[in-house]
């Protein structure tokens, strides 16, 4: 045979590590924390083996058994005691999340995100107030701008509660600049925002809803997160968000997603985070659990194909396994 070029040479043991392309780091995976409080114990997830929520007596624990494995950075959700048509515990001072976000970072290194979105906290599950809410009958859609001031709210609470970076994830339209506006009128301009830019309304979150109580209690979130089938959209979106001040553009989920990961990676000069959901945990911790897939070998390799798409940075269920084997 007379081929120059053979691939194969550089694929042996010791110059295969030298010649890859993409390298999964610790530093780049963050770690989603739950903190309940509704409890006063440790209740795991039946969705997402090995996760559980948490009260709110053990979120430092909880954040350094993260920190142990080498992940720096955790978002935080919550789960709060009570639930109204508005939301109101999202921005409470004493809120699950302000409390949780206090003693983390007042007894911790870790970089604490907040995500920030009202479904956790309304009692129809949505992410914002439905419009004409006080009409006896309101209508089964989210009010966008009535939803934005609450939005800048709840983030400035997260702020002053210590919060290093908010992610709003409720897909409103101008939630990037209203909550810069909070923020900055605060003297919060150093606090970035990681924007859930290029959500889709995915069926992967399933198990989420389940960890987070954050099921819609009727319909479905379509007229507010993007539709499976569209990608130029997303670069519109994400547009959107630079321009109100976005500081990184995350794209989730993740795995079916990796085409608009590239696209944004490509098009934006802005770190890009992808969020690999609950769904997609849930998927492997089942096979796994049957035997039919190597759970860390797979975890892995997702994680690494994430990377290697455009992501800087992932959200991910198995921060803490895949970092310890790192
Ligand atoms: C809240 C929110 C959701 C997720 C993160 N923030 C659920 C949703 O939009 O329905 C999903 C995370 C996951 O599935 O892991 N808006």
């Amino acid at each position: 045979m007379d081929l120059t070029d053979r691939p194969r040479r550089l694929r042996r043991d010791g110059i295969r590590e030298l010649v890859r392309e993409t390298e999964l780091a610790a530093a780049d995976l963050i770690a989603p924390v739950f903190v309940d409080a509704t409890t006063d114990e440790r209740v795991p997830i039946e969705t997402m083996p090995g996760h559980e929520r948490v009260p709110l007596e053990e979120a430092v624990d909880r954040v350094e058994e993260v920190l142990e494995t080498g992940v720096s950075a955790v978002i935080l959700f919550g789960i709060p005691e009570s639930k109204d048509a508005r939301g109101t515990r999202a921005w409470a001072e004493d809120g699950v999340i302000q409390e949780a976000t206090r003693r983390i970072t007042a007894e911790t290194d870790a970089y604490v995100i907040t995500d920030l979105c009202l479904c956790e906290y309304t009692d129809h599950g949505h992410c914002g107030v439905l419009e004409d809410a006080a009409a006896e009958e309101p209508r089964l859609t989210v009010d966008n701008d009535e939803t934005l001031e609450l939005l800048s709210r709840i983030a400035v609470s997260q702020a002053e509660a210590g919060a290093d970076m908010i992610a709003p994830s409720g897909m409103m339209d101008g939630m990037v600049a209203a909550i810069r506006e909070g923020l900055d009128r605060e003297g919060f301009e150093d606090v970035p925002i990681m924007s859930y830019a290029a959500k889709y309304e995915s069926s992967f979150y399933g198990p989420f809803r389940d960890a987070a109580d954050g099921a819609p209690a009727f319909g479905n979130r379509r007229h507010y997160q993007m539709d499976p089938g569209n990608a130029e959209e997303a670069i519109r979106e994400v547009d959107l968000d630079v321009e109100q001040g976005a500081d990184v553009l995350m794209v989730k989920p993740a795995l079916p997603y990796l085409d608009i990961v590239r696209d944004i990676d490509r098009e934006f000069d802005r770190p890009v985070a992808a969020y690999n959901v609950s769904g997609e945990y849930a998927m492997l911790q089942a096979a796994a659990d049957r035997g039919w897939l190597d759970l860390e070998a797979t975890a892995l390799e997702s994680l690494v194909s994430i990377k290697r798409a455009g992501a800087d940075l992932i959200l991910t269920y198995f921060a803490e396994d895949v970092a310890e084997h790192l």
